[in-house]
């Protein structure tokens, strides 16, 4: 899909690889309608004076079924060519230490809404016969972690719901792109090393949100249903896939303990 003049919905566009996208896309002469928490008027000049054709914030908050329902009402009389389901929080920690509070919250934002607005968004692009749906896991959801449980869980769930919508849209003009993610240096990678690095040594290698952009136009324009690291952490994804016991073995060998 060509990404020029597409009109590109994007969750969580304030900030981290969302923001990223959004400034990448802006370039690339596109509409953008962007569900964020809170209007930003400084954000709308900014997308606008890197090439953006137009530019829509729908204040949203995903933290809730009835705010992802506020949000499609107020999208769904737009035409959308691109829903990027990229809203994120991470939880993490032994599980016994995590709060049941922040899990709910975060399995909501990350899977309930995703699926909620892809719901939403295929029903759409059927009917016009065209369309993409991004949808946000990471490499978390394959490389188990001690730590990582709740987060790990709520990204394969994504994968999965990914690679099973793939294939029911077969023949429909609608596609979808999963993102398995490696370590972006955003808020949530900062955060990554407080939750877990009192028990396991945190990988921290990374890229920068902008340059990650930039491979996720590349995925988008090629067409790919997967756009999965290369380097070392793609060596780590195929040895998680591949050889599990290995992996497992380097994994205890970073684990501290309790
Ligand atoms: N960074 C990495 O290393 C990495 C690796 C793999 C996958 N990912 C995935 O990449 C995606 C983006 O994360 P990021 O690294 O860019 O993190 P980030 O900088 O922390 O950004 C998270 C975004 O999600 C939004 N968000 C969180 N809760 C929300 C809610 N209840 N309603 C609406 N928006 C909400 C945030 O909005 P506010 O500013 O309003 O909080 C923010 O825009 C996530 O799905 C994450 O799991 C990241």
């Amino acid at each position: 899909m060509n990404i020029e003049n597409q009109n590109i919905l994007i969750t969580g566009a304030n900030r981290g690889i969302g923001l990223g996208f959004a400034k990448a896309c802006a370039k690339r002469k596109t509409n953008l309608i962007l569900a964020i928490r809170k209007n930003d008027d400084e954000l709308i000049a900014e997308l606008k004076n890197l090439g953006a054709l137009s530019v829509v914030i729908i204040e949203s908050d995903l933290s809730s079924r009835v705010g992802v329902e506020n949000l499609i009402t107020a999208a769904d009389p737009l035409k959308i060519d691109i829903v990027f389901n990229n809203a994120g929080m991470l939880t993490g920690g032994l599980l016994d230490e995590q709060k049941m509070d922040d899990i709910y919250q975060m399995l909501q934002v990350n899977v309930n809404s995703l699926i909620q607005l892809s719901h939403w968004a295929v029903g759409k692009m059927i009917a016009q016969k065209h369309g993409k749906i991004i949808n946000h896991s990471s490499v978390s959801a394959v490389m188990h972690f001690p730590c990582a449980t709740t987060y790990a869980a709520s990204k394969a769930a994504v994968w999965a719901f990914s690679a099973c919508l793939e294939q029911e849209l077969k023949g429909t003009g609608v596609s979808t792109l999963c993102l398995v993610t490696p370590g972006i240096k955003t808020r949530m990678f900062d955060e990554i090393d407080k939750l877990y690095s009192k028990n396991i040594e945190v990988p921290k290698d990374s890229i920068s949100p902008d340059e990650y952009a930039l491979k996720i136009i590349s995925a988008i324009e090629s067409d790919q249903t997967t756009l999965s690291p290369g380097g070392v952490t793609g060596a780590g994804l195929k040895l998680a896939t591949h050889l599990r016991s290995v992996f497992n073995f380097g994994v205890s060998k970073a684990f501290k303990g309790r």
